[in-house]
């Protein structure tokens, strides 16, 4: 995964130079409903405008639903501010560390959570968006609808798995969670997979299995 990032994986996303907890949250937040491509020149606009945390608790709602439109799905850019408040009441005006924490504030849920921490941190923490879903249904040939709660369920113990047996050098957990979503959103895509580029391709059950194209599993009714 990580060879394969070195070289194909997105490395001048603008969230990452220079990468900081609230670029990387922001980020996040954005990337949440909207693909890369759209929210890149979003990105820029608000960092120019609330360049850190401080900035934007501080700054009336207002602007900050201004900043935010075009991007749609409003409550991201209200929970957003909301959280950034209470980020200065509860934690001296950074993001905090801890998992329990981030989840705690609006907005955040826990792939969300581990996404920030792994890149603005490097902490070690398995992620699970609709990509690395995708990813991980076709690899383990993982059937029924991702959405399911007992699907879910399993799909988030094999993020866990993956992320506790992964052969990290210090300092590559940020990249290998980006190499995830970069799989998953340029490799392993819904339709038109391109398997043959794929460093996992010689372990994956649905390429295996000829069952890529049916996985996952869609939405039921
Ligand atoms: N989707 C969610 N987070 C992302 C990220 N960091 N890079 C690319 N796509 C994403």
């Amino acid at each position: 995964m990580l060879a394969w990032f070195d070289v194909s994986g997105r490395h001048d996303l603008p969230w990452q130079h220079p990468r900081s907890p609230y670029r990387v949250w922001l980020s996040e937040i954005m990337l949440q409903q909207t693909q890369v491509k759209t929210a890149a020149p979003y990105f820029e606009r608000f960092v120019a405008a609330l360049p850190t945390l401080r900035d934007l608790a501080a700054a009336p709602l207002d602007d900050v639903l201004a900043l935010w439109s075009g991007l749609g799905y409003y409550a991201r850019a209200r929970n957003l501010h909301a959280a950034a408040k209470r980020c200065v009441e509860l934690h001296d005006g950074d993001l905090p560390r801890d998992l329990d924490a981030l989840t705690a504030l609006p907005g955040i849920g826990r792939s969300t959570a581990a996404a920030i921490a792994s890149q603005a941190w490097g902490e070690r923490c398995a992620i699970l968006d609709g990509n690395v879903k995708r990813v991980l249904t076709r690899y383990h040939g993982i059937d029924g609808y991702p959405g399911l709660p007992a699907v879910e369920k399993k799909l988030w113990s094999l993020a866990e798995d993956h992320v506790a047996r992964a052969e990290l050098p210090p300092l590559r957990m940020a990249d290998y969670t980006q190499a995830q979503m970069d799989l998953g959103a340029t490799l392993c895509t819904r339709a038109d997979p391109a398997c043959v580029l794929c460093p996992m391709q010689d372990d994956c059950v649905a390429r295996r299995e000829g069952r890529v194209a049916d996985l996952p599993t869609p939405k039921p009714g």
